[in-house]
């Protein structure tokens, strides 16, 4: 992919900025920023939803690590994520970043990259036959399991994109490999749900927050595994659910195994 910026790519909101601002980091412009204040107008809880979401991939990374021997991991639509690095257990020994935003791959080859074993690449969701033919993708030794984050990436897809890149993924990973996904619901606050919505339409973004059954039906191929889901993303693997009114997830937090194919 081209790694020029593309034209006014620093004078409107960006999905990995914007989340960057709700996460507490630095890396986001004026424009972000503006942008996040009329986000949270709407839905109050967003920035404890956005740090939710971001402490839910090391917990997962742990659970893939001890839990499933992987180490070897590939974050797909990785976002600016400003202390990953630290969160990466050793026991990864191969971490491959994947955006398709120019700013985020610059930003994950300057910062992320720095750790043994890790390669940022720029690549797009909607064309996976390049995606999986990347360099970095290729050398993954697909002898092994491989986990796979999908954290809030889909509902940033339609409906086509997501289902055709969950089949691919799945059709592509090796046994014994395990998928975690989490995805915005309309299932707990619907109205602020749809207002945030209205808003990145507005700004020209596609925001596609899924109900519960919707997003079972994108993994209906898929094999559910033990407590994994879905859950709300605060509550997962917590022996006490939270309660609604102190869960801010306003996501739902999946682990799956491709399970049996016919090859
Ligand atoms: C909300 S951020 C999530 C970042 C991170 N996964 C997390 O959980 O905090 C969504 C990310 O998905 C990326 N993204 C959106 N559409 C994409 C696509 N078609 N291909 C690759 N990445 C995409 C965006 O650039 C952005 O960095």
């Amino acid at each position: 992919m081209n790694s020029a910026l593309p034209e006014g790519y620093f004078k409107r909101p960006n999905v990995a900025r914007v989340q960057d601002h709700l996460d507490g980091g630095t890396d986001n412009y004026a424009p972000d920023r503006d942008f996040a204040r009329d986000l949270v107008a709407a839905a109050p809880w967003l920035p404890g939803s956005v740090r939710i979401n971001r402490a839910h991939g090391p917990r997962v990374l742990n659970c893939l690590t001890r839990e499933y021997s992987i180490d070897q991991v590939i974050d797909l639509g990785c976002g600016l994520s400003h202390d990953n690095n630290r969160d990466v257990p050793d026991e990864v020994r191969r971490m491959v970043y994947v955006d398709s935003d120019p700013g985020v791959d610059a930003h994950a080859r300057m910062v992320l990259a720095e750790r043994h074993g890790t390669v940022s690449l720029r690549a797009d969701l909607e064309d996976m036959t390049v995606l999986l033919a990347a360099g970095p993708i290729a050398r993954i030794d697909r002898g092994r399991p491989i986990g796979v984050l999908l954290h809030d990436v889909l509902p940033w897809l339609g409906d086509d994109t997501a289902h055709t890149v969950l089949a691919v993924l799945r059709s592509w990973l090796p046994a014994g490999s395990v998928l975690s996904v989490t995805h915005a619901t309309t299932d707990m606050a619907p109205e602020a749900m749809a207002a945030l919505t209205r808003l990145y339409e507005a700004a020209g973004i596609g925001f596609l927050p899924r109900s519960g059954p919707q997003i079972r039906d994108l993994l209906r191929s898929w094999t559910p595994l033990a407590a994994g889901g879905p859950v709300a993303t605060a509550s997962w693997r917590r022996s006490t659910p939270l309660h609604p009114r102190f869960d801010h997830s306003h996501a739902y937090a999946i682990l799956a195994s491709p399970g049996d194919r016919i090859s």
